[in-house]
């Protein structure tokens, strides 16, 4: 199956399920319920999800069963963006699309919604049907993604990092922990689910590690030469707040050429996969996972 016959298949179904999580108790929650859905229901490219998903069928696992913990990375993730477009963090009124949370419902609104998101995603994941010993290993692996020593470690050295002369090696820490730990909990949280072989999971996570810190020197060459309605955010913001990035300290060509370094070590990584499971009874297809490197690429 090809990624695009995959998506049909799977993402509509998975959307279903996510956006009933938010639940229907309009009496207690109306206010609070319509602002955590306006955000999760904007759009999204759900490369998370994604990521999961395509693992867990990669490894001819189950792919129902990685619904609950997408759709709970994907409330963690929408959270993020809500606050990190809050006026005290990036200050950005365009996302997904649309006006952000708090230009919508006001800030006071917008904290609340992504603390929703943020606290509701755990319980998604705790009441989900997953064995108990892997729920309680995507559990911590989720907590460890997004907090102190993962996405909140990397948003706190990115607001640090403003109007500094950041190296190579710091501005790839605060790439890799403010997004790359939130693209790496999908696929190891696949493994899990699916009960990859420990040589195959190491190569699928450093796969995910590469993929992550593409993403975000993506991100960065988009916010130069992105196009507003095509992203679904304004560009020029990380020059406006003085943020440090990939093109900033390499240029656009240096920049570039260090995103597709990273799409050709993932790619490596795939092939490390298929290699390994070469003589085995079922050997593992890798070309969802490699399409999903294809989107990535900027010519
Ligand atoms: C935006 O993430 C923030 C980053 C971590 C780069 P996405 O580009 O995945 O945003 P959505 O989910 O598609 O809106
Ligand atoms: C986002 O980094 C990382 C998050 C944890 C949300 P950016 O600040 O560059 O993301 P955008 O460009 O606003 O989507
Ligand atoms: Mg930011
Ligand atoms: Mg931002
Ligand atoms: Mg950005």
């Amino acid at each position: 199956m090809d990624l695009n016959s995959f998506k049909e298949k799977v993402m509509p179904s998975f959307e279903k399920e996510m956006l009933a999580y938010i639940g229907k108790d309009l009496t207690k929650k109306e206010k609070l319920h319509e602002a955590m859905s306006y955000s999760l229901a904007a759009g999204g490219k759900r490369i998370r999800p994604l990521l999961l998903l395509a693992t867990i069928q990669t490894l001819g696992g189950n792919v129902k069963k990685g619904y609950a913990a997408s759709a709970a990375l994907e409330f963690i993730h929408t959270y993020s963006l809500i606050h990190d477009d809050l006026p005290a963090m990036d200050d950005d009124d365009l996302r997904r699309g649309k006006p952000t949370s708090h230009i919508v419902y006001g800030e006071d609104i917008a904290i609340l919604a992504g603390d929703a998101l943020l606290t509701q995603a755990f319980e998604i994941v705790a009441a989900s049907e997953i064995q108990l010993e892997k729920k309680l290993k995507l559990i911590l692996a989720l907590a460890k993604a997004a907090g102190p020593e993962g996405m909140i470690l990397g948003q706190m050295a990115d607001i640090q990092g403003e109007g500094k002369n950041l190296n190579l090696e710091e501005l790839q820490l605060i790439h890799r922990n403010k997004t790359g730990e939130l693209l790496k909990f999908p696929i190891y949280a696949a493994c899990v689910i699916s009960d990859a072989i420990p040589e195959v999971a190491e190569q699928l996570v450093k796969y995910a590690e590469h993929i992550g810190l593409a993403y975000q020197i993506r991100d960065d060459i988009l916010d130069v030469i992105g196009d507003v309605e095509e992203i679904g955010k304004n560009i020029g913001m990380d020059e406006a707040h003085n943020k440090s990035t990939y093109p900033g300290l390499l240029t656009l060509v240096g920049a570039k050429k260090a995103l597709d370094q990273e799409l050709a070590a993932a790619k490596e990584n795939l092939m490390a996969v298929e290699y390994i499971s070469k003589d085995s009874t079922k050997p593992i297809k890798i070309n969802l996972l490699e399409e999903i490197i294809d989107l990535l690429v900027i010519d």
